[in-house]
């Protein structure tokens, strides 16, 4: 790596809705992009402090991209990575954005069931993780979005989803009946890229540090 590069950091974060607490927690320690995320359609952009980029990912990506080093840290939500498995990164700090809860939910006028339920989910480690631990055999369905509506059309008997207010189980007549766990978003950090550039990323991650936790 040339010493310009060695100055040069990349933090990929998640589209959608993780990413406006992600830019408030990144404002709070002075890091702006210099122009609006929310409008425009380019995926990488340069701050206010040279050498630090942004990059915006779908959530599934961000683990690979600090994995590869291609971002040398990220913040996703613990949901997608406990989902990947955890492996190939640093995980230094729990960011106490995006919380919301890892939950099976049910229809609220759920009928007797079968022996073996069929279980819909875009998270199918975590739920079959979850159904083994419990010792319970279960059919687990992958999907990619709307959960929700697997229990009303019979696709699934139950689902595995984040839950954040509610309002989507409550629209489709689902209820959350078990708890899997707590989710926030979590910064990850590329091994190599701590080691590399230790004082602008130990910097950054102590700054984060700083604001989340109060110090
Ligand atoms: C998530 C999740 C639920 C919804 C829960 O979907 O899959 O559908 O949010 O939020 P609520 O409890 O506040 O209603 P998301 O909007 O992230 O889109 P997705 O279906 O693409 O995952």
């Amino acid at each position: 790596m040339s010493d310009n590069q060695l100055n040069n950091v990349t933090i990929a974060l998640t589209k959608g809705r993780p990413l406006t607490q992600a830019l408030e927690l990144l404002s709070k320690i002075g890091i702006e992009p210099v122009e609006d995320m929310a409008v425009s359609r380019k995926l990488v952009f340069e701050t206010n402090r040279s050498g630090l980029s942004l990059m915006v990912l779908r959530s599934v990506d961000v683990a690979t991209y600090v994995e590869h080093g291609i971002a040398d840290m990220g913040m996703a939500g613990r949901d997608v990575l406990l989902e990947q498995g955890e492996e190939g990164y640093y995980q230094p700090l729990d960011l106490k954005i995006g919380a919301c809860d890892l939950m099976v939910a049910a229809l609220a006028d759920e009928g007797p069931l079968p022996a073996r339920i069929k279980v819909a989910s875009k998270f199918v480690n975590i739920a079959k993780r979850y159904y083994a631990e419990k010792g319970v055999q279960v059919d687990v369905i992958k999907l990619y979005g709307a959960m929700e509506l697997a229990p009303v059309t019979g696709l699934a008997h139950r689902i595995v989803d984040i839950v954040e207010t509610g309002n989507t189980l409550k629209a489709n007549g689902l209820v959350a009946i078990e708890h899997i766990a707590k989710v926030t978003s979590r910064l990850i950090v590329n091994k190599t890229s701590l080691k590399m550039k230790h004082v602008v990323i130990q910097g950054l991650i102590d700054d984060l540090a700083r604001e989340v936790n109060g110090e």
